[in-house]
Parts: structure tokens; sequence; C-alpha cells
């Protein structure tokens, strides 16, 4: 094992408590998720303060499973790379107060990692091959960014949402609908049954940048709801769904064009928990075969939050020996490219 960098990866941002180790920032030996979901399900979303106590009761044994399951020690291990934001402050605390704490007993390296870069460095899991210069469009429950990413660790922010995140407005809209927390899955399942045609909701243009709105979007099925109920009208949930979800999809794959275009990137990335939507692959698919881009969503399990895609990350602070010191905190409203992650 002592001729390859091992990374444990550590994230507790928000409601997923993962562990993994990744060799030479690609191969992953182990991903461990202890997904909360079924907690928060019964408050129709995610509760913090039960968040952060969740993981305080699941860290140690993800991260030993997480080990075992790679068939290796720590000492085996080359640095300890963890999540330290953005996030929910008591979650990621959870996390970053751990690795300080392994890091320090086993005297190894402490990396610190933005969440927004692990999403970004999902991309290079198990998909040797794939380097920067590229556009990566993170679409996740918090954060809809589109990234010129020029080199590892170079980040330029091109594009992000005004409001909601693609995510938060699945979820929001599935609520409204009746549909399960998380609601983008439901949504997704749903709108295989509809006519995304049958109702023209609006696609928010923002002048001749690249930045997403989806609150009008939102709040457009939410007025269609309360009209028909206002007249008594039966409404076709399976439509709803595949008219909403239409209309995300067109906007992101617009945007994500005009980020290739704009940046002269023919390679582009789609990462985060809206990445596993079946239409937005589907759609993308077909635009950037017509473009002549490469495009490349990582499966499912490494799309949404995982500790994997930290590790990745941490991997390429390791390469430039980027540490961070026992200071080190959780910072909820990180930036990329901000902080210690540059
Ligand atoms: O990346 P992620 O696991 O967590 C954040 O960093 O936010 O993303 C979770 C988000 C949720 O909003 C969830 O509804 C959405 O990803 N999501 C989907 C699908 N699967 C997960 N949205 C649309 N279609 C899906 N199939
Ligand atoms: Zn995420």
């Amino acid at each position: 094992m002592k001729d390859q960098t091992l990374i444990l990866g550590i994230e507790t941002s928000c409601d997923e408590t993962a562990a993994a180790v990744v060799a030479n920032g690609g191969f992953v030996l182990s991903n461990i998720i202890y997904s909360q979901i079924d907690i928060h399900r019964g408050f129709g979303g995610v509760v913090p303060e039960i968040a952060a106590r969740n993981h305080v009761g699941k860290i140690d044994h993800v991260v030993q499973m997480a080990l075992d399951e790679a068939n290796v020690v720590l000492d085996d291990i080359s640095a300890i790379a963890v999540t330290h934001g953005p996030g929910l402050v008591g979650a990621l605390l959870v996390g970053v107060n751990f690795a300080k704490g392994l890091a320090f007993g086993a005297d190894l390296s402490l990396i610190a990692v933005n969440h927004l870069e692990g999403h970004i460095a999902s991309a290079y899991l198990e998909n040797a091959g794939f380097a920067p210069p590229f556009v990566a469009m993170i679409v996740s429950g918090g954060h809809s960014h589109l990234v010129h990413v020029r080199d590892y660790g170079d980040y330029t922010v091109i594009g992000r949402t005004q409001d909601d995140a693609a995510g938060e407005a699945f979820d929001k809209v599935a609520r409204t609908l009746n549909l399960p927390y998380p609601g983008g899955v439901e949504i997704d399942k749903l709108a295989k049954q509809g006519n995304p045609a049958a109702i023209p909701f609006p696609r928010a243009k923002l002048g001749d940048c690249l930045n997403f709105s989806f609150s009008g979007l939102k709040s457009a099925v939410i007025n269609y709801l309360n009209t028909a109920k206002m007249k008594g009208e039966q409404v076709n949930d399976a439509d709803i769904a595949a008219s909403f979800q239409e209309a995300v999809v067109d906007v992101l794959t617009k945007n994500a064009m005009e980020a290739c275009k704009a940046t002269g990137c023919n390679r582009l990335a789609v990462v985060g928990g809206v990445a596993c939507n079946s239409r937005l692959r589907e759609a993308l698919m077909d635009a950037c075969g017509e473009n002549g881009i490469k495009l490349h969503i990582p499966k499912p399990v490494l799309c949404t939050d995982n500790a994997a895609m930290i590790a990745a990350a941490g991997y390429y602070h390791y390469t430039v020996k980027n540490f961070a010191d026992m200071a080190l905190n959780g910072s909820p409203s990180l930036q990329l490219g901000e902080g210690i992650c540059t």
C-alpha cells in the first residue's frame, strides 16, 4: 500500500455521515455512506440539530467501516481530508473535530476540503483520463453553480443561482405535490408518466449571464395548483411533475452549453444530487452530442453526497502539501475558491 497515496475522506456537511478511502485521487477502495434520510423524512426536510447528533453517533463506526472495506489500517493512510464547509455548522463540526482528533492521534496530515470542490472532484473518480480544463455544473440541494475548472484547485465561478438551488426547487415542488422528502427522485419517477409539454412553466433567463433562478418557477407551480384548487379543477400531478422538470432541465442544459462555448471547453462534468435526474442526463447527452462536447456524469452514488469525492479533492491538496492545522473550524458559508481551499 505504501507505493500509493491513500486519502481517508470524511464528509458530514448535511445528512450523510460518510467516509471513504481513495487511492491516487481516483480509485475508490471504499465508500461508506450512512444516510439519515429516513430520520428526517418525517419532518419534510433536514433538521440541523438532529443531523449533528446522528453524525456523532455514527462517525467512528463509518470511518472504521471505510478502513475495513478498503482492507487498510490507519498506518497505511497518507492523509485525512475532511469537508469544512459549506454546510450545516453543527454537522460540519462533527466531521472536522473527528478528523482533527484522528489526524492528531495517528500523526497524519489534515486536509480541508470545500464541499463544492468535492463535488467537482467526483468527476475524477473511476474516470481515468478526465482532467482539467473543463466546465463543471454542480447541481445539488444547496447549490447550482457553473464553474470553469482551469486546473486542479483553479476554479472560476461563471454562473450561480440567484435564489433556490435546483435540488431545492425539486424538493419544494415535490412537497406541494405531497411527495415524500427528498423530492427530486420522486419527481423524476412521477414525471415519466406525465407530458413535459402539458404546462408551459417559465424558464428564467437572466440577461446574458449564466446565472440561474428557480424560485419563480417554483412559485408558478404553486400558483398553478392554487388556481386549480380555487376553481375546483382536477390537476394531473404527473403532467405538473414532467412540465416542471422539463423547465429545470431546459435551463440547466442551455446554460451548460453556453458555459462551454464561453470558456472554449469541450468537456463538461455534471455533478451533485440533481445530476442523478434521468431526464437531465438524457437532455445533456443530446445537447453535448450536437455540440461536440464530451460529457461526464458520475454514477449516482458519486453524484449525491459522499466522502470519496472529498478524498479525491484532498489528493490534489496533498500533492501540493496544502495542509490544514488544528485550528481548522467549520465554515458554513464557505465559497468556492475561499479560505484554505485555493
Ligand atoms: O448533492 P446532494 O446529495 O446534497 C447536497 O449537497 O445538497 O443533493 C441532494 C439533492 C436533493 O435536493 C435531491 O432532491 C436531489 O439532489 N436529487 C434529485 C434526484 N436525486 C437526488 N433531483 C432530481 N432528480 C433526481 N433523480
Ligand atoms: Zn453536496
